[in-house]
């Protein structure tokens, strides 16, 4: 769900509203949020930028709380004349890993090289290896809140004036994209007396628990993108297609979506997320169109929006829901999985999972059922995706995996 909005910000543009949180679903797409830049071919991992740890407060808003823990950042100096000090540019982390790719390549390391800035990159608490608990248990998990992460960074970017003996001229500038663009607004918002200025790159600004809107942007990228109505024809008629065969000829799309388990064995919450796992590789394929992040294949590099709805509006290839499975192989391929694993109790079994993992799931689950909402329902968009994941679904799953309020 991780999808939200910006101003250019890393040398690629968003097409969409953003998407926040919906790679972390089992068995979807699991580069869902903004990932790494793509790589040069001549720059080795050995030339990045080392990690650094800062010693960060647990709890910004306690006065009684000393309790410190070890949060990430990277730093690239290269631009910078310490004699003749520039602005120092600060990447906001979001809810994944932060990457230290992002220290020597983006739209910011461009700028940082115009305007010799001091480049740093500060991971997000509870993201990547920016651990302060020792577990992410319910109730570890209460210092996760994105006013602690303001707070981080403004405790943070007053640490480094006084590491680095910066003087009051000094100017940051906050850049971020997706959730990391909204924090960049909120920073500059709430700290104008640290903050010059800020770079909100499709920072969605409104929390809304039902975000219905965002299938409306997929599905208006895919009319905009093509120029015509025809790609958003047949994927309703492949939608109308699955939900007529679910009831006369389940097994033909068991096969043809190449399933995990059969129809036969699933509860209603499965079936749920078997039409909102179909739903999202869609939305991931527009959302994440045409983009230069770092692809580990590049037989794929030719799934875009203008390819997939080339090949559901090609006259041949039999019944729309016979192409949109195509599609949907691709994307298991892609992601190494052997089937379409759709089991609702598997997923919030991973959810529920309390040990630091890579991923970032729990959290950012924990946040949106905390605080944002952003829930990417099938309500705006009932005539093309059917109306099978509406706001109950979600809640549910925040029930599930964190227990009832
Ligand atoms: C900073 O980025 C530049 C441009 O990619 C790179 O050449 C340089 O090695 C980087 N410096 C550090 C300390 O990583
Ligand atoms: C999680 O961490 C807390 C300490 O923060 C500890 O008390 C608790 O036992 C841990 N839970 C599990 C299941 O390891
Ligand atoms: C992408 O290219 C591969 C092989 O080059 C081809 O098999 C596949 O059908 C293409 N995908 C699309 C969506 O055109
Ligand atoms: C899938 O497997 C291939 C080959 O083992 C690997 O190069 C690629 O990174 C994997 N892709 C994902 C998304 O895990
Ligand atoms: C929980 O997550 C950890 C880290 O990803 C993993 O090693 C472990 O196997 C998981 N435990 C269960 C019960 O799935």
């Amino acid at each position: 769900m991780y999808r939200f909005l910006f101003i250019i910000l890393l040398s690629f543009t968003f097409l969409v509203v953003v998407k926040c949180g919906r790679q972390f679903r089992l068995g979807r797409s699991k580069g869902g949020n903004l990932g790494a830049p793509g790589e040069e071919e001549d720059r080795k991992i050995h030339d990045l930028p080392p990690a650094q740890w800062f010693q960060q407060k647990l709890d910004h808003f306690s006065v009684t709380d000393s309790r410190r823990w070890k949060q990430r950042y990277f730093v690239n100096e290269s631009f910078y004349d310490f004699k003749n000090p520039g602005p120092i540019f600060l990447m906001i982390g979001g809810e994944g890993p932060a990457d230290a790719r992002w220290m020597v390549k983006g739209a910011w390391i461009e700028y940082a090289k115009i305007f010799n800035a001091l480049c740093i990159q500060l991971e997000h608490r509870y993201y990547g290896e920016s651990h302060p608990t020792k577990n992410l248990s319910t109730k570890n998990l209460q210092y996760l809140s994105s006013n602690q992460a303001l707070a981080d960074l403004a405790y943070f970017i007053k640490s480094m004036n006084d590491k680095y003996k910066l003087n009051r001229q000094v100017k940051w500038i906050a850049f971020g994209g997706s959730y990391p663009g909204s924090l960049a607004a909120w920073l500059r918002l709430k700290y104008p007396h640290l903050v010059h200025a800020s770079i909100s790159s499709s920072g969605p600004l409104l929390a809304k628990v039902n975000f219905m809107e965002y299938f409306k942007v997929v599905v208006n990228a895919l009319r905009e993108k093509t120029g015509s109505e025809d790609c958003v024809t047949q994927l309703k008629l492949a939608h109308q297609q699955i939900e007529t065969m679910m009831k006369t000829d389940p097994g033909s799309i068991e096969k043809e979506f190449r399933v995990c388990k059969p129809f036969s064995k699933a509860t209603k919450n499965d079936i749920k997320n078997f039409y909102n796992s179909i739903a999202d590789d869609f939305a991931d394929l527009v959302q994440y169109n045409e983009d230069n992040r770092i692809s580990a294949d590049t037989r794929y590099k030719n799934l875009t929006i203008n390819t997939v709805c080339q090949m559901l509006t090609e006259p041949t290839g039999g019944p729309a829901y016979k192409k949109l499975a195509v599609f949907n192989a691709m994307i298991l391929d892609k992601t190494n999985q052997t089937c379409l694993d759709y089991s609702y109790d598997s997923m919030i079994k991973e959810l529920r999972n309390i040990t630091w993992g890579s991923e970032g799931a729990r959290q950012w689950m924990y946040q949106t059922c905390t605080e944002f909402g952003f829930y990417q329902t099938s309500s705006g968009e009932v005539e093309v995706f059917g109306n099978h994941f509406t706001l109950d679904f979600f809640i549910q799953q925040c029930q599930d995996v964190f227990g009832p309020k």
